[in-house]
């Protein structure tokens, strides 16, 4: 071995061989390791150069490294995270740092590295986004954990990172398992926005009676303007795509049961530990568990029948209509993400600049958009903002289009179409912008069967009254 390599990455599938690749490109000496043989030969021969390597062997593979070294791990989340820090860790030398580019559980990011700091190793988690062809070219990056740590790598991961207007798409987040944590809440906001997309192209195509091209040539035109952003962006192209096999639409051929791997489910668990509201998410992760009951849905089909009523009205104006309500629950959307990591922030004493967060999510990741600009900006002049909503410009914005998103969810009630995405969207602005809430009941009630009591709007204190019997 003529010369060492600059950094190891452990995993050579589509995410870790794609990352292993875009390091090469900008001058990185890399090193993969993999236990499935083929992958090793795969690499080397799309490597093809004296500055990539890849091996079977963890020994060979951490001798080839300089040291300390710096190792990133691209392995499913989970135990082949642990059983990947077990072999490697032995052998790892006092100072080598270990990378977690996996979309681990936060808390598993916070047990591992209590338990390699033990052992003298540093170690930090990153929240990597923008999938195979963001890796490859360069991805949206979240580390969080010792800064010192990552002021290491630091150099490289800018290299390789999407760049907006020059600047990378990765910065260091804050403290702890941030990073990881970040990239959850990215996930869940990504399922928030995904559903909202699915229910506009519901209405559109079952209520408005849209076509396939023409709703392809609707979402390119939505791309252009105050939507644009990659979601919106490829769901364009997905209206497009022809099945080779039957000539039909792909999408029309495709079955409705959404898979998951987790991140949005846990951003809502995590919310509901947190106690932070976070209603379109959640409906997010429900309607995808609902998708997965098609058999009964079947069932309840032939029980109920179809009761969609198409739109009887002007159709250009509706498609206005849709336009400006999914720009409000997109906005909204991304309200109750990051609203929840402040409040995480705050509890988990991560020290999180979403000023920053909102800047390195606007290239390479899959909620990248125009909005997120706006998002910076206010986060840049009030960095201690509680909610977008509270920033002027941003309230604009949403007084600008919720007229449309209610009437959307009116005329989804009319056609009969799910929409629990946008309807708790419109219930989250609704709710936060309530100076006075119905939970004054809920008060009097608890107080009432529990005596869990409850508190005045004129004294401070806690009071319990005597329901039912004399004052
Ligand atoms: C990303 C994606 C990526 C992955 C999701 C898919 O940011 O690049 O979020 O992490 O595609 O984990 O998640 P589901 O399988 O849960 O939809």
């Amino acid at each position: 071995m003529s010369q060492l390599f600059d950094i190891g990455m452990v995993g050579l599938g589509v995410m870790g061989r794609n990352l292993l690749l875009n390091l090469a490109d900008h001058g990185f000496r890399v090193i993969g390791l993999d236990t499935d043989p083929a992958k090793v030969e795969a690499l080397k021969k799309e490597g093809n150069r004296a500055s990539v390597d890849a091996t079977t062997d963890a020994q060979a593979f951490l001798a080839a490294q300089r040291l300390p070294r710096a190792v990133i791990l691209l392995v499913p989340a989970g135990k082949a995270v642990d059983a990947v820090i077990d072999e490697l860790a032995p052998r790892l030398q006092p100072g080598d740092l270990l990378i977690d580019a996996g979309n681990s559980q936060f808390k598993d990011t916070d047990r591992r590295h209590r338990e390699l700091a033990g052992k003298q190793l540093n170690f930090f988690g990153i929240g990597v986004s923008g999938g195979e062809s963001g890796a490859r070219h360069g991805p949206s990056m979240m580390p969080g954990g010792p800064k010192a740590a990552y002021d290491r790598v630091r150099p490289m991961l800018e290299a390789i990172a999407a760049k907006v207007n020059g600047e990378p798409c990765v910065a260091y987040v804050g403290s702890g398992s941030s990073g990881h944590y970040v990239k959850m809440v990215h996930n869940g906001i990504e399922y928030g926005i995904m559903q909202l997309l699915a229910e506009i192209y519901d209405l559109l195509r079952r209520g408005a009676g849209l076509t396939n091209p023409e709703l392809a040539e609707v979402f390119e035109r939505w791309n252009q303007g105050e939507l644009n952003s990659f979601l919106i962006e490829i769901t364009a192209k997905v209206f497009r795509k022809l099945d080779p096999k039957t000539g039909k639409h792909l999408v029309d051929v495709i079955l409705d049961v959404a898979r998951q791997k987790g991140t949005g489910k846990w951003t809502s668990q995590e919310a509901m530990d947190l106690q932070v509201p976070l209603l379109t998410i959640d409906a997010a992760v429900a309607m995808r568990d609902m998708s997965a009951y098609d058999a009964e849905r079947v069932r309840a089909n032939q029980r109920f029948g179809v009761s969609v009523m198409p739109l009887d009205g002007d159709r250009a104006r509706f498609l206005e209509q849709a336009r400006n309500a999914l720009s409000c629950a997109t906005l909204l959307t991304y309200a109750q993400g990051f609203a929840m990591l402040r409040k995480a922030s705050t509890t988990y004493d991560f020290g999180l600049d979403l000023a920053s967060v909102a800047a390195i999510w606007r290239g390479g990741c899959i909620i990248r958009a125009a909005v997120l600009e706006k998002f910076r900006a206010a986060f840049t002049a009030q960095p201690d903002l509680p909610n977008l909503l509270l920033d002027e410009a941003v309230a604009k914005t949403v007084l600008g289009c919720e007229g449309d998103l209610r009437v959307v969810v009116k005329s989804a009630i009319d056609f009969g179409i799910p929409v629990a995405g946008l309807m708790n969207a419109l219930a989250y602005f609704d709710a936060y912008r309530t100076a006075r809430l119905p939970t004054n009941l809920t008060q009097a009630q608890r107080d009432f069967f529990g005596a869990h009591t409850f508190e005045r709007i004129d004294e401070a204190g806690k009071f319990h009254a005597n329901w039912e019997g004399p004052d």
